[in-house]
């Protein structure tokens, strides 16, 4: 009675759509095994990739957290557990690295327990994850993680989850610059209200990349994926991130972003060979000005 479930890195807001958009990439991600024990109760017996700094105390690591509400809400308590987690990906990163680990812990409890209803009925339980890990239960991660693919979160109240299409073909290149960038804090620092002419451009992107990935138009998409709300204010938390961008427009990314709250940032790309020679450049010049780096390379 033992179950291996992985997760993926997911990119939230897809730059102009922030806490609303989101799609998973193939790598990297995360593991959990999980076992069903005898003892009632949760516990945590092995994390590995997190450099220690995970709390394997169930009452507050994410996973055992958000497991613990699935089970309260099917009045499951009495069930024994363990969890194991390999974080494949860095913490911190932008890159929905808690939303990878608590969605692979409540789809392997889900899976165990051979509950057979849709698996988007375990969104409000890794929102409370979310909370959790930065003080806000956005879905913009975890859907994608859960569900695959392009995701927009309609609505929040109630909760209203949509799975776009996306074109074949679309890349994607990350860059993780190893900088300090907690979610929590680069939330705080965004402005509380917005002009009317910055929501028209914002709404009008947001409306256009949708409507690029049904038409399968990259043009399309690609000159939708600007950000004039959050982007100006998070971009200063970045290491040259608009010398990034020029870098990654000038071989040919189709757009370029924030991937989440950062640090990492992200491009779309037509193929392979431009993603990994986006990664390279990027990961050379962060080197350059010694900061170090992970890079990544997904269809979607
Ligand atoms: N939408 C969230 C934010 C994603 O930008 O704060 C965090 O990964």
């Amino acid at each position: 009675d033992s179950i291996h479930v992985f997760a993926p890195a997911t990119v939230a807001n897809v730059v102009c759509g922030f806490d609303v958009l989101g799609f998973a990439v193939n790598e990297p991600g995360d593991e959990v095994i999980m076992r069903l024990t005898d003892k009632p109760g949760i516990t945590i017996s092995k994390i590995t990739g997190d450099d220690g700094r995970l709390p394997l105390n169930p009452a507050k690591n994410t996973v055992s957290v958000s497991v613990e509400h699935y089970l309260r809400s099917i009045d499951r308590l009495d069930i024994g557990l363990d969890i194991e987690l390999h974080k494949k990906m860095p913490i911190g990163s932008g890159l929905g690295s808690s939303s990878a680990s608590t969605v692979a812990g409540l789809f392997a409890i889900k899976t165990l327990l051979g509950d057979d209803t849709d698996p988007s009925t375990l969104l409000p339980f890794a929102m409370k994850g979310e909370e959790m890990a930065c003080g806000h239960g956005h879905a913009d991660n975890v859907a994608p993680a859960l569900l695959g693919g392009f995701v927009l979160i309609r609505s929040y109240d109630p909760l209203d989850v949509v799975r776009l299409p996306h074109p074949a073909g679309l890349w994607c290149a990350i860059v993780f610059p190893d900088v300090d960038v907690p979610t929590r804090e680069a939330r705080q620092i965004i402005r509380k209200n917005i002009q009317m002419k910055d929501a028209v451009t914002q709404w009008g992107n947001i409306a256009g990349l949708v409507s690029g990935l049904f038409m399968q138009d990259i043009d399309l998409i690609g000159r939708s994926m600007k950000d004039v709300l959050v982007e100006p204010v998070r971009s200063m938390l970045i290491p040259d991130f608009y010398l990034m961008r020029e870098m990654a427009m000038e071989l040919g990314a189709v757009s370029f972003g924030i991937s989440g709250s950062g640090p990492s940032v992200f491009a779309f790309t037509r193929d392979e060979e431009t993603a990994k020679r986006i990664t390279t450049k990027l990961q050379k010049h962060l080197t350059n000005i010694k900061i170090g780096s992970n890079g990544y390379v997904s269809t979607i």
